[in-house]
């Protein structure tokens, strides 16, 4: 079954989807994407993640290429055309095509690209912990807007990949850590307390960062939104990792280090599985 995609008005096979050479994304990164994730056929948190591309696109002083209900009918048809259960959706939006200058001198046409793809049967109920490294955080300043110019999170994420890591933690010129190279880092105080930055410019904020805050207050958890040390985190009863790719997933050990006995979690466990519980209710 070939995949197909979503390309400026017209749902093409995958391989030959394409776009302009002189598409602003592709010569200076000039858009934004969101991810989303789909389980049983359903797309999880849909409004928040629109809400999100529609902040990330105003900070650009990008349009939004239709309506919000227009974008929600290709995102559905995508899902279906490519026989997706449990999977992720992918959107980006560029400026659109223009010879090739740094400024625009007048509105663009933007470009939008829409993909799904499965990711596997079904969604586990219970991941192995993983194990993590550091690197220093060499974005730029505006790391809220969800833009496609990823390169210092491709370098981390790669370190990490040649590590023999999941994902790289990057670590703030503070000390502190920010976030992972596509996900936002929790880590659980031996007083019990459950700790991830608060959602400035410093980090993505991200739409399964707040849906697990939400199942944590649920669940009558103490939730304290604030930046954490390297030295917190190696001293941590637990971590862990959220995004729309890897839900809630618990990390094992940082930089070659165990965190507490190395294993998932206990309070990581309960969250990953009420938090699949609440997304495919
Ligand atoms: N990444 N922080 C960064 C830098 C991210 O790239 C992401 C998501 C997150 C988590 O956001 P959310 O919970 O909305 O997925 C945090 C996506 C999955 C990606 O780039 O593929």
């Amino acid at each position: 079954m070939s995949r197909i995609a979503y390309v400026n008005g017209s749902y093409v096979p995958h391989r030959d989807a394409a776009i302009s050479i002189d598409d602003r994304g592709y010569q200076f990164g000039d858009g934004v994407y969101e991810v989303v994730f789909i389980i049983n056929g359903k797309m999880v948190d849909e409004a928040p993640h629109l809400d999100r591309l529609e902040r990330s696109l105003s900070e650009l002083s990008l349009p939004m290429p239709m309506s919000r209900a227009a974008l929600r009918l290709i995102m559905a048809r995508i899902v279906r055309l490519n026989h997706v259960t449990n999977g992720l959706v992918y959107m980006q939006i560029t400026r659109g095509v223009a010879k090739r200058d740094h400024k625009w001198t007048q509105p663009l046409k933007p470009a939008l690209v829409v993909t799904a793809k499965q990711i596997g049967k079904d969604v586990a109920r219970e991941v192995a912990a993983v194990p993590v490294i550091t690197v220093a955080d060499e974005r730029w300043v505006r790391r809220d807007i969800k833009t496609i110019q990823l390169l210092p999170n491709c370098l981390a994420k790669q370190q990490a990949y040649q590590a023999g890591a999941y994902e790289a933690l990057m670590i703030d010129d503070d000390g502190s850590i920010t976030e992972g190279s596509s996900s936002n880092a929790w880590i659980v105080t031996k007083k019990g307390e459950i700790v991830t930055r608060p959602a400035t410019h410093k980090i993505l904020n991200g739409i399964t960062r707040r849906t697990v805050a939400a199942v944590a207050e649920e669940l009558q958890l103490k939730l304290v939104e604030r930046p954490f040390t390297l030295k917190e985190l190696s001293e941590a009863s637990e971590a862990f990792l959220t995004s729309a790719s890897s839900h809630v997933t618990p990390i094992g050990s940082c930089d070659g280090t165990k965190i507490a006995d190395g294993q998932a979690g206990p309070v990581a466990k309960r969250l990953r599985l009420a938090y699949i519980d609440k997304v495919s209710r």
